[in-house]
């Protein structure tokens, strides 16, 4: 707790070093990454007390309606990262680097982080493993802090030939490991592993300094990501086997706009008391009385 200037204790905001020692090996309780698109999403997960907000690119399917995720641009990630640090999170806010923004040029790259963190993120992420090294170094070079992203990687969609489970075969698993690695030793802070064997995950894992942060990738990294309306049952995708369902509130929430339309139709909606009425005049009737 930090206090503030009216010496209210307040809670401390979750930074990126606090993160980057988050090993479990060294005794430390797993990292929670949930995603959020936009600021009731954020208080949502914000006041659950998740260490991690994630202002993925799945925010391009999730709640734009899209196929995959290489729609999006830098112009609306920030968009919605700005919405998302508008509810001033105690979590750490992570803002992704869509498709394109960083495979142009280095320069890009370190631009549009910039872009993100302007829009309040506190630290960005991007997909890839060694090819990546130089766009990392420079991003932190420019005093960003970069979370790294292997395995399956949305944004290489159709080199993987679809949202495929990626290190099955044993040159796989080598590789995946020399990935992480390679963007430890550039300097990313933390690693999502995304949709890899669970002993894959493991050895990549044991491999590096710095927390690994797992989706569908078992139960043996350092911390563990969900996307939000996944976890809430408000998705239309079809569940991978990774995700668990919290709560259905896609379903509850059709419930609700069911019965309110029912309430117009048949007249049961606004009552009186849900009408404002003229100072010191009688209250009418409803409509036919
Ligand atoms: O965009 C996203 O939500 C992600 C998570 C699935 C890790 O990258």
């Amino acid at each position: 707790m930090a206090l503030d200037g009216k010496e209210n204790a307040v809670p401390e905001q979750v930074t990126v070093p606090a993160v980057r020692v988050r090993k479990r090996r060294l005794g430390a309780e797993p990292l929670v990454m949930v995603t959020a698109y936009d600021a009731p999403g954020a208080r949502i997960v914000d006041r659950a007390g998740v260490d991690i907000v994630l202002v993925g690119d799945s925010l391009a399917m999730v709640v734009l309606g899209h196929d995959d995720t290489l729609a999006i641009d830098t112009a609306t990630m920030a968009h919605h990262v700005a919405a998302v640090a508008r509810s001033r999170p105690r979590a750490l806010v992570v803002g992704d680097l869509p498709w394109m923004s960083y495979h142009v040029s280095v320069d890009d790259g370190i631009r549009n982080a910039a872009t993100l963190i302007r829009a309040g993120a506190r630290a960005v992420k991007l997909e890839g493993g060694r090819q990546r090294v130089p766009v990392v170094e420079a991003i932190i070079g420019a005093e960003i802090p970069v979370m790294g992203h292997i395995g399956l990687t949305p944004q290489s969609l159709h080199v993987m030939g679809g949202f495929k489970v990626q290190g099955r075969q044993r040159d796989a698993v080598e590789a995946l490991v020399d990935d992480a690695r390679a963007l430890a030793e550039a300097g990313c802070f933390a690693l999502v592993l995304e949709a890899m064997p669970d002993v894959v995950a493991r050895s990549v894992t044991d491999a590096v300094p710095v927390p690994t942060i797992g989706i569908g990738a078992g139960p043996w990294c350092d911390g563990q990501v969900l996307v939000l309306h996944d976890l809430l049952g408000l998705g239309e995708r079809g569940d991978p086997r990774f995700v668990r369902r919290y709560a259905n509130l896609g379903a509850a929430a059709t419930v609700a706009v069911t019965a309110f339309a029912a309430d117009v139709r048949d007249g049961r909606y606004p009552s009186a008391d849900e009408s404002y009425h003229i100072i010191e005049e009688t209250v009418p009737g409803p409509p036919g009385s």
